[in-house]
Formats: structure tokens, sequence, C-alpha cells
């Protein structure tokens, strides 16, 4: 029997086990997805087991992404230009370290609009996942990205990796938003305090507005959007995706995607 799994801590939240299940038994595959919660200082000893337990690998969650790179024998492109791991293939005892989140992104957004929007992106946040995003607009051949966040040091950061980005504290969001095709939101805003109103209407007529969040499925950022006429993308879809390719290196077969296994994840 196959066995992967999803790390993290706190990882009760984890949607998952939930979707891999399913798709396991759906293929009719003999196989195992477990959440396990891991606290950062187990983490290296936990990956040595679950190699001596036969595990064919695992996803890493939040906080371990980045601390996970460190244990990789190998890594792939995406997950050193991203400084962060998700998925973990197991091959000959050795540890081979991916991100597919910036995929999962990519991929949701081909299949909701047909396209990844190409022209000026507002991306709200500097952190790991702010990393994926930047790595997928840039894969995609996004002109411009208005990048805004809080803190000027980890903007900063992330400026140095890419060429072309322009830097915004939130004073600013309004010339950040001035004719942008999308804005990516990978902050919690909105959810731990009121949702601060923004200039909506200076962004294209079409602009697509987007969510990593999908708890809840419509953030008030979103819904805000929506408020305002924009597209919305919520990130359910993303988190669908970026399951994928695990799947199919552990299991060995491709699951189906549909509308509906969206509405029962996000249940
Ligand atoms: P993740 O790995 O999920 O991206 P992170 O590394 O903690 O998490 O980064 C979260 C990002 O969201 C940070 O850029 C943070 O801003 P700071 O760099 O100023 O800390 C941003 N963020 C988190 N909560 C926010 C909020 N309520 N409003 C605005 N920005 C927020």
């Amino acid at each position: 029997m196959k066995k992967a799994a999803v790390l993290g801590f706190p990882v009760e939240h984890s949607l998952s086990p939930k979707l891999h299940m399913r798709w396991l038994k759906e293929c009719g595959i003999p196989g195992s997805y477990e959440a396990i919660a891991v606290a950062p200082d187990a983490l290296e000893e936990k990956f040595k087991q679950l190699v001596n337990e036969g595990y064919a690998g695992w996803n890493v969650t939040v906080p371990h992404k980045e601390a996970a790179l460190k244990l990789m024998d190998e890594l792939d492109e995406t997950a050193t230009k991203i400084s962060a791991v998700n998925t973990v293939v197991v091959r000959g005892g050795k540890l081979h370290g991916s991100n597919t989140d910036a995929y999962g992104f990519a991929a949701n957004l081909q299949e909701k609009l047909g396209r990844v929007p190409t022209g000026k992106t507002v991306v709200l946040g500097a952190g790991g996942a702010a990393r994926a995003i930047l790595y997928a607009l840039a894969k995609a051949g996004v002109s411009g990205v208005a990048l805004v966040n809080r803190s000027r040091e980890k903007a900063d950061a992330l400026a140095a990796n890419y060429a072309g980005m322009s830097l915004h504290g939130w004073e600013n969001i309004e010339s950040a938003m001035q004719d942008a095709d999308m804005m990516v939101n990978t902050t919690s805003l909105g959810l731990t305090e009121p949702m601060p109103s923004l200039p909506w209407h200076v962004m294209q007529k079409d602009a697509v507005v987007a969510d990593i969040v999908y708890k809840p499925l419509m953030t008030p950022f979103l819904q805000e959007a929506q408020s305002a006429g924009k597209t919305t993308v919520t990130g359910i879809g993303m988190l669908i995706h970026q399951a994928v390719p695990g799947f199919q290196a552990w299991f060995g077969a491709t699951p189906t995607l549909s509308k509906e296994l969206e509405t029962w994840l996000s249940q």
C-alpha cells in the first residue's frame, strides 16, 4: 500500500487528506494520505522516520515549507527559486523537494479564465506565499508587478529577485492598483481586522481579483471585489491544482478535477 501525508503544525485544518483520499478511492488505488502534526524541532527526525516506514512522499505546509528546503537531497528549480518546499517525493531513499504552489495558482487561473492575465498585477503581501505567486507571474510573462506590503524589509528582499517590480506601502495602494489587470491577495487581510475599503474603480474594468486563502471561500477581500463588479477567483482551486503533481508522483495516477470536487472540498 502506497502512503503519503501532509506535515504541518497545526495541521488538523488541512483539506489535503480529504482531497487525496477521495482521489485514491476514485482511482481504485489502495493507498493512504494522513495529516501528521510535527513540531518544528522534530521535522528532520520525522522525515527520516517516514522514509524508513516506506512513505512514497509527503506535503509540507505551514510552518515547515522553508525549513524543509534544507532537509532535501535534491531540489527542483521551482523550490529553489521560491525558497520553499511543499511537495517531497522519496526516490531510492533520497528526498526530492519541489514546490507546486506556483503551478497550482497558474493552472487554476487557466482553468477558470482560460488564461493567466499578463497585464499589470498587484500582489498583496511579501511572505512565502507571495514568493510562489511572484514566481508563477514571472513564468507566465506578466509585464509589471506592483507589490504592496506593510513592512518594507520583506518587500525589499523580494524586489532583489524580481526585476521591474514596483514596491508600495498600503498608503499608496491606489497607485499600485491603477490600471491593474489582476490583483492577488496572499495575506490575511480582512480576516483578523475589518477590511479596508480599496479603490477598485482604478483597476481595469475587466480586472481579475484572486485570493489564495480558501477559508472562508469568499474572503472579505473577494466579497468587496465582487461587489465592485470584478471577476473573482477563490483559493480552493489553487489548493486542488497544487495537489495534482504530488498525487501523480506518489500514487502513479492522474486525478479527475471538477466543479463538484471544489464545492465538496470547501463544504
Ligand atoms: P505566508 O508564508 O503565508 O506568506 P508570511 O511569511 O507570514 O506567511 O507572510 C504573510 C504576509 O502577509 C506578510 O507579507 C505580512 O506583512 P508583513 O511583511 O508586514 O508582516 C502580510 N500580512 C499578514 N497579515 C496582514 C494584514 N492583516 N494586513 C496586511 N498584510 C498582512
